[in-house]
């Protein structure tokens, strides 16, 4: 007898947004509260513990980001990817005496645009930098935008809309030919898990990351600081992460953290395959199909866990609600932009038609095969429907 009460099939496709967290994860996140509880400020036993459990994490992460001993930079650990770009971007900005001039990418986040436009209110001046047709930033465009009262650059190494790879070690050495003391801060928040992230080679200054990318808990994330470079608090306490970030350490998302980096960075090699196949067999179930659509920044290096296509006369949110009620969840260009229902700044710098409603369509480490079989059939009948 069918179950009547069973649950719908859902797929969840919108991993570039957030993801679950990860079983094992959440086991260590659950020892740490019930059991490592201590405050890692303690001298007693249960301090040593907590303080133990942020060390294992710190070089987990450091190892994920191919700086395993620490001998390029360090961790400070922080509540997401948010505020560790506004530490990349202000905080640094803040120790500048002279700079008066912070160039951003066209296609950077939120979090980053904002905060350099929150030293705007400190009297300096915001420049963008633009990206190429493909979404891409260009050594000439560092050229045509760096000087030398330039402070901060600001460059993403993977884009949260079309994943675009930016080439920062390249851009970063032309920004600091023309201003020695810039800093370069990197976005690397949908990069780390997704592809290799190794900050000893990148060139910057200064590089962000999230957990609830990477099927660690939400609310946690870090900046890896370069050595020599520097930062301004945002705020003083008890003086802990040497003073660069007073509050008591959230050692349960730290560790979380660790462990979710750990396991994105073990198989890595095999996930990325396995997630450029399900955006080929999506792209060959839409073409089958006859579908009039694009893939945004095709020609462009990419991340594979992202895929993002524009559909001809087919607005992107009334097709993501047809989508979802018949049980896949997507995103309609990123998941800031949707809320604000304001046209994206990235789909508008890389030139995608009016005429066109774009999906963000993202993978995770638990997406199947038998998901994309399910997602291709909802997802060109859904268009199809749009387009006739
Ligand atoms: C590229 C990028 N940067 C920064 C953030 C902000 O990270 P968090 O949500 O952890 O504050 C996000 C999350 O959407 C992101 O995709």
């Amino acid at each position: 007898m069918p179950n009547r009460m069973a649950k719908p099939r859902q797929i969840y496709l919108d991993n570039a947004a957030t993801t679950r967290v990860d079983a094992n994860v959440a086991k260590v996140v659950s020892e740490c509260m019930l059991e490592t509880f201590g405050n890692p400020s303690s001298a007693h036993q249960a301090g040593i513990e907590a303080e133990r459990r942020i060390k294992v994490a710190t070089g987990q992460l450091a190892r994920a980001i191919g700086d395993p001993d620490g001998s390029f930079g360090r961790i400070i650990w922080t509540s997401g990817g948010t505020e560790s770009d506004a530490m990349g971007v202000l905080g640094a900005g803040r120790t500048k005496k002279k700079a008066t001039k912070v160039v951003v990418s066209a296609i950077e986040h939120p979090a980053v645009k904002q905060s350099a436009a929150m030293l705007c209110e400190l009297g300096w001046q915001r420049v963008e930098l633009p990206v190429d047709g493909h979404g891409v930033a260009t050594v000439e465009g560092v050229r045509k935008t760096v000087d030398t009262d330039t402070g901060v650059l600001a460059v993403m190494l993977v884009n949260n809309e079309i994943s675009t790879i930016a080439p920062i070690a390249e851009l970063a050495a032309v920004a600091r030919a023309i201003s020695p003391d810039i800093h370069v801060h990197c976005d690397a928040v949908q990069a780390l898990g997704k592809i290799e992230v190794n900050v000893a080679e990148l060139g910057a200054d200064s590089v962000a990351f999230a957990a609830h990318k990477l099927h660690g808990p939400k609310g946690v994330g870090a900046l890896w600081l370069k050595k020599g470079a520097r930062i301004q608090p945002f705020w003083a306490g008890g003086g802990q992460q040497d003073g660069l970030r007073s509050g008591t350490d959230n050692v349960p998302g730290i560790a979380g953290m660790g462990a979710a980096a750990e396991l994105a960075s073990e198989d890595l090699a095999s996930r990325k395959k396995r997630h450029k196949s399900y955006a080929d067999r999506l792209v060959a179930a839409c073409e089958e199909a006859g579908l009039r659509f694009l893939v945004n920044a095709a020609d462009a290096p990419r991340a594979p866990h992202v895929l993002s296509l524009a559909f001809d006369a087919c607005p992107a949110e009334p097709l993501l609600h047809v989508l979802e009620s018949r049980g896949v969840l997507v995103s309609a260009g990123s998941a800031c932009a949707e809320k604000s229902r304001k046209p994206s700044p990235v789909l508008t710098a890389i030139g995608v038609p009016k005429t066109h409603g774009t999906l963000r369509i993202s993978f995770g480490r638990d997406t199947t095969d038998e998901d994309i079989t399910f997602a291709s059939e909802i997802l060109t009948d859904a268009v199809r429907s749009f387009q006739s």
